[in-house]
Formats: structure tokens, C-alpha cells, sequence
């Protein structure tokens, strides 16, 4: 696996292998890397011939007194697992490196940037959005890998490609769970062994609403009601749980047949997100 830290030393190998006629696949992600991250380079193995993974620790996309500065980085550890999975390039460059100090440019997608998570990390979308275009820029891969994890940015990301006419193609990758069923993420580490027993609650209540919905008996605005107090009784502080319909994340309605269920709650200082799809 070779190991790239700068734009320009990663342009040639790049254009080499796409000289070779080779195709390539991105997953971007910020380190600390567990069983989630190494599905989607497993995928990416799948979809084309060559598999490049950032790390990169985005400051673009961390609100004031968020954990940028504690986020964890256990570059050597991460090395390795991407040595063992296969994947054929690292990229580990410097904010300097991605960020010119009088950056005017920044990637908003307008309304849904706003709503769900967006409403309380303000800017973290265009963050988000703005890293990952640079970074499809930089890369120019063939198609590029996201977690269902993260579903609003996986939303984002697929309506940027579009609006922008990027010619990527984004691929979702299912969420890998603990046995509890809580989703693997890399803020897990900040939950105490109590809170980690806890944290399995969020997944259940998920399937607790999606099961109500299927029996078709309740309205949607009581199950997010039940849900949101479920979260609570847990121990959870709740930022929101939203019945959405999958393709736009709008406000679902009773008609909506492909639905996702989005959750975000604060449990001690760690903030978990989640949710489930199905279709009715
Ligand atoms: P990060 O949180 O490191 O996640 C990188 C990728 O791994 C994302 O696509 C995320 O959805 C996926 N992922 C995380 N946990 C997962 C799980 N349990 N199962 C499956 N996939 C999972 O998301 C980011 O980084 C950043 O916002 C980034 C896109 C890299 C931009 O900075």
C-alpha cells in the first residue's frame, strides 16, 4: 500500500493507473477506523480496480466546542488495517494541504444542510460537503463509498453529485453493528462501559418505531412523540427522531412507502446518531 501525503504526488499515481486503464474507488474517511469503514473498502475492492482512503481530520466540519481537538487519530493502527483489507493507497494530507489560508469557496446544499443534524452543528454540512467535493476532485475516482450510517450525509453528498454534475458514482454501504446493535463509530470510544450498555437502546427504539409504523395503527407524529420519550426514559437527551421519507428526507407522510427513521441523542457528553430504513 503506498502512502501519499501531498495533491501532487497523488495526481501521478492516479493518472498512471488511469493511463493503465484502471478504475478507481474513494472512501473517504477521518481515521480511526473499525469494522464499519473496512466493509466499505471491502466494497470498494468490488467496484473497481484500485482502492484509495483518505484520512483526514476535517476542521471545516467541527462547530466551536465541538471534539476536533480530541477527535482520535491512531494513524499507525489505521495503516495497518488498510495494509491487511487491501486497500492500494492512503491519503493522509495536511490541513495545509487541503485548506488555502484565504479559502472563499465553500459547497452548501441549500435545506437540508439545515435540518436534522444540520440544526444543531451548524456549518457541518458544508463542511462536510465542501471537503468531499475537494477531495473528488483530487482523487477523480470512478465511484466513491459512504456509510447508510450517516444517512443524511450520504443524502447530501448524492444531491451535491447531482446538482454539480460530478461524474461519480456514490455508493451507500450498509451499517455495521456491535452484537448490541449499536453502530459502529468512532465517537463509541468516548462512551463509559455503562453508557456503551445503554447506547444499544437507540438501535432498538429505532426498530420499536418501525415496527409501530408497519402496523400501521399509530400516527407518525405519536411514534416520533413515543420515541423521543423512549430516548429520554433511557437516559438519552434526544436532539430529534424524525420518520422521513427515504429518497429526500423529507417530512414522511402516510403515503410515503420507502421511509427512513433518523435519530440523533446526546447520551452523558456523546452525541450518537443512527437510523433505519424499510419499505411498508
Ligand atoms: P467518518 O466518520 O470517518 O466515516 C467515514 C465513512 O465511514 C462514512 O461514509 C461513514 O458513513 C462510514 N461509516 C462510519 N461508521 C460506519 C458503520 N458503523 N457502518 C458503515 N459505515 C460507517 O463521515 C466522515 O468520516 C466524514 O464526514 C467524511 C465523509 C470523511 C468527510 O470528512
Amino acid at each position: 500500500m503506498q502512502i501519499i501525503n501531498t495533491v501532487c504526488d497523488l495526481r501521478e499515481v492516479i493518472k498512471a493507473w488511469k493511463a493503465a486503464g484502471e478504475t478507481v474507488a474513494f472512501v473517504p474517511t477521518m481515521g480511526n477506523l473499525h469494522a464499519g469503514h473496512l466493509q466499505l473498502v471491502t466494497r470498494a475492492k468490488e467496484s473497481a480496480d484500485r482502492v484509495v482512503v483518505s484520512i483526514f481530520v476535517n476542521p471545516t466540519q467541527f462547530g466551536v466546542g465541538e471534539d476536533f481537538g480530541a477527535y482520535p487519530r491512531t494513524e499507525l493502527e489505521d495503516q495497518e488495517k488498510l495494509l491487511t483489507e487491501g486497500a492500494d493507497l492512503l491519503f493522509l494530507p495536511s490541513v495545509a494541504d487541503i485548506y488555502e489560508p484565504d479559502v472563499n469557496t465553500i459547497i452548501t446544499v441549500a435545506d437540508l444542510s439545515e435540518s436534522y443534524c444540520g440544526a444543531f452543528r451548524p456549518g457541518h454540512f458544508s463542511g462536510v460537503a465542501t471537503v468531499v467535493c475537494k477531495l473528488f476532485n483530487i482523487v477523480q475516482p470512478d465511484v466513491a463509498l459512504f456509510g447508510l450510517k450517516d444517512f443524511q450525509q450520504l443524502t447530501i453528498i448524492k444531491i451535491m453529485v447531482r446538482d454539480l454534475n460530478i461524474p461519480i458514482e456514490i455508493i451507500g454501504v450498509d451499517t455495521v453493528r456491535e452484537p448490541s446493535g449499536l453502530a459502529m463509530s468512532s465517537r463509541n470510544g468516548y462512551l463509559t462501559e455503562d453508557e456503551k450498555r445503554d447506547a444499544s437502546a437507540l438501535y432498538y427504539i429505532l426498530g420499536v418505531a418501525r415496527d409501530a409504523i408497519l402496523a400501521g395503527n399509530q400516527s407518525l407524529a405519536d411514534i416520533e412523540k413515543k420515541a423521543m420519550l423512549s430516548l429520554q426514559q433511557v437516559g438519552f437527551q434526544p436532539d430529534y427522531f424524525a420518520v422521513c421519507r427515504a429518497s429526500d428526507l423529507k417530512k414522511a407522510t402516510i403515503e410515503d412507502v420507502d421511509l427512513v427513521l433518523l435519530v440523533a441523542a446526546k447520551l452523558g457528553k456523546t452525541r450518537l446518531i443512527d437510523n433505519i430504513t424499510f419499505s411498508k
